[in-house]
């Protein structure tokens, strides 16, 4: 089967030009100003559309027992909800098993989720919920075996881990090339606040954001630095950063040539702590919590700027009937997440390109190309290049769409961003040459996508690095 995909403006994370370009099969097979369609070929008319690489979201939660629940989107409804919004290919965040589990059980529990579910290819985050020899021994075959490149590292929640785990994970994670990345909070500080708070009977969800002020991520962000370093300069990546302080740290590192990189999210860029004045502020617990506006500014200046690397959503959806219940009588009760993963390409074009903030390739690396580049998945991913798979998002920025939850595809009840106005719309997905949503709507084949053996992080580096600010 070929495809040619005619008269588009193609974007790549470098620079955008008028082009065709051809699909053999599942693979880009010629990018060329004028590809002259021949009778097997189905023509794809794409003037006026943006052609880009599909969008890479390297921060999802589907099917996570999060102790309080379970998140509702699994990798059938989840990577559905993302490929009608654009995104072609996910990282999940595997979540915490039984107490003492390998990292082994962990990613056969995750293989077994997502197959014969997921609709676009997909990779894992492994996570370390304890170091001992036995985990740091399994690390290597993680990664070269099980193309697992990369490894999540909670400063909170049930299964932190203290400085000396996180240290002895790091320097491991470098040795064996993955990426360490990073749920950055100070757990000791949030734990005295809140129960402070609890203690006073303020219960409302306007204390879950009291409790986890900005400090308490600033600090974690420093502190990690630190310990990478430390640890022998490991790679590190912070995970939804949601203010300008931590941006600080990380700017201040990067300067000094260490290699840590940065994610946020579009609820940090879009959304701020006045949600939790409204009636439905339930629906906005998340951590770390949303904050002031003047944040935004600080972390669309690391956007526009080149400091920020990755825009990720962190979806992971707990209906708001459920969170009603559960929340109801103490913020601390209501499980922690947001949905997202249907709106993340739209909104960051909005905002970014359409509003003039970002170029059309700026976005393409902060969606696409960077992710790729960071967790082994480039160039088969994130590019454009012969030889790639054909995964491609056409945006058409003459229309607009307004969000709203009854039109997306997740299993949530609602969408923190209902009623946003999105100028530019992804009008068609392609995921290894089918084309998998158009218009909005999913028109793919259940269960077609395919587990990606992600390559070591030190294959990346050198690519990585290239284009950072
Ligand atoms: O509140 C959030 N972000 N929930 C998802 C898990 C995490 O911390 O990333
Ligand atoms: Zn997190
Ligand atoms: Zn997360
Ligand atoms: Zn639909």
């Amino acid at each position: 089967m070929r495809r040619l995909i005619r008269g588009g403006m193609l974007v790549d994370d470098a620079k955008i030009v008028r082009s065709d370009l051809l699909i053999e099969g599942e693979c880009i097979s010629q990018v060329a100003i004028n590809i002259i369609p021949e009778p097997d070929m189905e023509v794809i008319d794409a003037s006026g559309l943006y052609v880009m690489p599909g969008g890479i979201d390297v921060h999802t939660h589907f099917n996570i027992d999060v102790g309080l629940a379970r998140s509702c989107d699994d990798f059938s409804s989840g990577t559905r909800a993302a490929a009608c919004g654009g995104t072609t290919t996910i990282i999940d965040h595997m979540g915490f098993g039984p107490t003492g589990c390998s990292l082994h059980h962990q990613l056969k529990v995750y293989h077994e989720y997502a197959a014969q579910k997921a609709v676009i290819d997909y990779s894992f985050h492994g996570v370390i919920q304890h170091v001992d020899d036995a985990i740091l021994d399994e690390m290597r075959a993680m990664v070269e075996e099980e193309g697992i490149s990369s490894f999540k590292l909670y400063l909170t929640y049930q299964y932190k881990l203290d400085d000396p785990a996180v240290l002895r994970a790091l320097r491991r994670l470098k040795e064996v090339g993955a990426m360490a990345t990073v749920h950055p909070e100070n757990d000791a500080a949030i734990a005295l606040r809140r129960s402070e708070f609890l203690a006073q009977g303020k219960i409302a969800p306007l204390y879950h954001a009291l409790s986890r002020p900005l400090e308490c991520e600033a600090e974690a962000i420093a502190r990690m630095i630190n310990l990478a370093k430390l640890a022998g300069g490991s790679p590190l990546y912070i995970v939804h950063l949601s203010n300008g302080l931590g941006l600080d740290y990380v700017k201040l590192a990067k300067a000094a040539g260490q290699p840590v990189w940065v994610e946020t999210c579009p609820q940090y860029l879009l959304l701020d702590e006045q949600c939790y004045q409204r009636d439905d502020a339930l629906k906005f617990i998340l951590s770390p919590p949303l904050r002031p506006k003047s944040e935004q500014d600080k972390l669309w200046v690391g956007i526009t700027e080149g400091s920020l690397d990755v825009v990720a959503t962190d979806h992971c959806t707990f209906p708001y009937a459920q969170r009603q219940i559960l929340g109801k009588e103490d913020f601390s009760r209501c499980p922690n997440g947001l949905p997202g993963v249907e709106n993340r390409m739209s909104l960051l074009f909005s905002e970014g390109v359409m509003s003039g903030r970002i170029s059309a390739s700026r976005f393409v690396e902060l969606t696409s190309t960077k992710p790729a580049k960071l967790f082994g998945l480039w160039p088969r991913k994130g590019s454009l290049l012969p030889g790639a798979d054909a995964d491609l998002v056409l945006f058409d920025p003459r229309q607009n769409d307004v969000i709203r939850h009854q039109n997306l595809h997740d299993n949530a009840d609602y969408s923190p961003y209902e009623g946003f106005v999105c100028r530019g719309k992804p009008v068609l997905t392609l995921s290894r040459g089918d084309i998998i949503a158009r218009d909005g709507h999913f028109t793919g084949q259940a269960a077609r996508g395919k587990f990606i053996h992600r390559q070591p992080f030190q294959h990346q580096e050198k690519e990585a690095q290239y284009g950072q600010s």
